[in-house]
């Protein structure tokens, strides 16, 4: 099969690196790819996934038979309506169906109407009704931007006035564009973390082992917000109770519920879930892979990855087996000098070649430079991923390695599955 991958992250060299290996693959085209796709695949810069017209037209040139559209943006663009209108198949579910992920006031209705567990929530677009109803509040909340806003769109309040600040900012001051003309604000929720991810065509859903991001900049949560410091999974904290209602009650329900609409969703559903003092509850569905949840669980991947997709592309995932190892698996992202914040680039790497053989180094703000030396192109420039028969020595393994790359102003938190087997404790809620 040729196959067209769109996008430039870790989670699209994760996504390559397991496409390369399959047995199905004539030829791998990435666009516009990264440093770390080239060797797998040939990549196409200068393509803008979003483009619905220049990826229609760059399928049909590769001759794809399947196009792979991994991150939210493309989704929502309609990438995978414009390549199936072409005749082509993709991996990924369509605009109405990726809906899910790109407006929060969709999905509320959606968890209302199919009863799923979620926080309470109420949809504004007038600043003053929207400031009343956090003042009826009384205390702590979160604001959303309705609209996709690379992760920068919520606002966990302590006070009113912070939610008063935060709905200004999107209503008032545009902080959002046009993603943030509408607010959600929520109830806060207290409690502990945990990415579910499943494979599904419509119908049958395969789920994914459970998975733990690091969003914090710094060790112990603390500092701003990122696209995620690194990841671990399995969770040991999990209870099998809890597991099982998250697939069955969130995920499963939410597939079904799709489906109910007249909105089949095919690709992979990837809810954020807080399991709080009353049992799981969503913070949100994404339409796609967490990114860099993949980078750490499709090592994990033992069926082959594009029979995967093409299986859910043509409704036929019935048919395939998904079987994963149990090994644990922690990924460890190492940054730029002053991310989340305007960082230098243009740095060379070193030590990638003293990287052991069965350990994973997955690009993100990562390119070529001169002599095809590899230098920093980004905030978040690469993951390591180790996996081990347990979480200490998978940690133990990503961090030796974390440790042969060097790159001036390189910065990673130490304590990536530090918590993995930390009891679940609610000191609140
Ligand atoms: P989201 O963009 O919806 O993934 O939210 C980003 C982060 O905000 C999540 O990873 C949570 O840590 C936090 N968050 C979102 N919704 C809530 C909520 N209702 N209560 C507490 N924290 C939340
Ligand atoms: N790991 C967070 C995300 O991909 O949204």
């Amino acid at each position: 099969m040729n196959v067209l991958l769109l996008g430039s992250g870790g989670r699209e060299h994760a996504i390559a690196w397991r496409l390369a290996q399959s047995p199905l693959l004539s030829k791998l085209w990435i666009a516009p790819g990264n440093a770390g796709t080239d060797t797998l695949g040939e990549n196409v810069p200068h393509v803008v996934p979003t483009d619905t017209e220049e990826v229609r037209a760059l399928a049909e040139r590769v001759r794809a038979d399947l196009v792979v559209v991994a991150s939210d943006d493309p989704l929502a663009a309609g990438v995978v309506d414009a390549v199936n209108a072409a005749g082509i198949a993709a991996f990924g579910p369509t605009k109405a169906a990726s809906e899910i992920e790109w407006a929060k006031s969709f999905a509320n209705d959606l968890m209302a109407r199919a009863g799923i567990n979620t926080a309470a929530n109420r949809t504004f677009d007038d600043p003053d009704t929207a400031a009343a109803y956090a003042r009826s509040l009384g205390g702590p909340c979160v604001v959303k931007a309705d609209g996709l806003a690379a992760g920068k769109g919520v606002t966990v309040c302590d006070t009113t006035e912070e939610a008063v600040a935060a709905i200004d900012a999107a209503l008032r001051g545009h902080a959002f564009g046009a993603s943030g003309h509408r607010v959600v604000i929520v109830e806060r929720m207290y409690g502990r973390e945990v990415s579910a991810h499943a494979f599904t065509d419509g119908v049958t859903v395969q789920h994914m082992p459970f998975s733990c991001d690091h969003k914090a900049i710094f060790d112990g949560n603390r500092g701003p917000n990122t696209g995620g410091m690194g990841v671990y999974s399995p969770p040991a904290w999990l209870s099998p109770e809890h597991a099982e209602a998250i697939r069955r009650d969130v995920t499963e329900r939410a597939i079904s519920a799709m489906a109910e609409i007249g909105r089949p969703f095919s690709g992979v559903l990837y809810p954020g879930v807080m399991v709080t003092a009353t049992g799981p509850r969503v913070f949100e569905y994404n339409a796609r892979f967490g990114d860099p949840e993949t980078q750490v669980l499709l090592p994990k991947l033992r069926t082959d990855l594009l029979a995967i997709f093409d299986a859910c592309a043509h409704g036929r995932l019935a048919d395939v087996p998904v079987e994963w190892d149990d090994a644990a698996s922690v990924g460890v992202v190492v940054a730029s000098e002053g991310y989340p914040g305007p960082v230098q680039s243009g740095h060379l790497i070193d030590g990638l070649e003293d990287v052991d053989a069965d350990v994973q180094v997955f690009f993100a703000g990562a390119k070529r430079g001169e002599s095809d030396r590899i230098v920093t192109a980004g905030g978040r420039v690469l993951c390591v991923v180790a996996q081990g028969p347990t979480m200490e020595d998978a940690r133990a393994k990503a961090y030796e390695n974390v440790r042969r790359i060097r790159f001036p102003g390189a910065q990673y938190r130490t304590d990536i599955g530090a918590t993995a087997s930390e009891p679940l404790v609610f000191t609140q809620g």
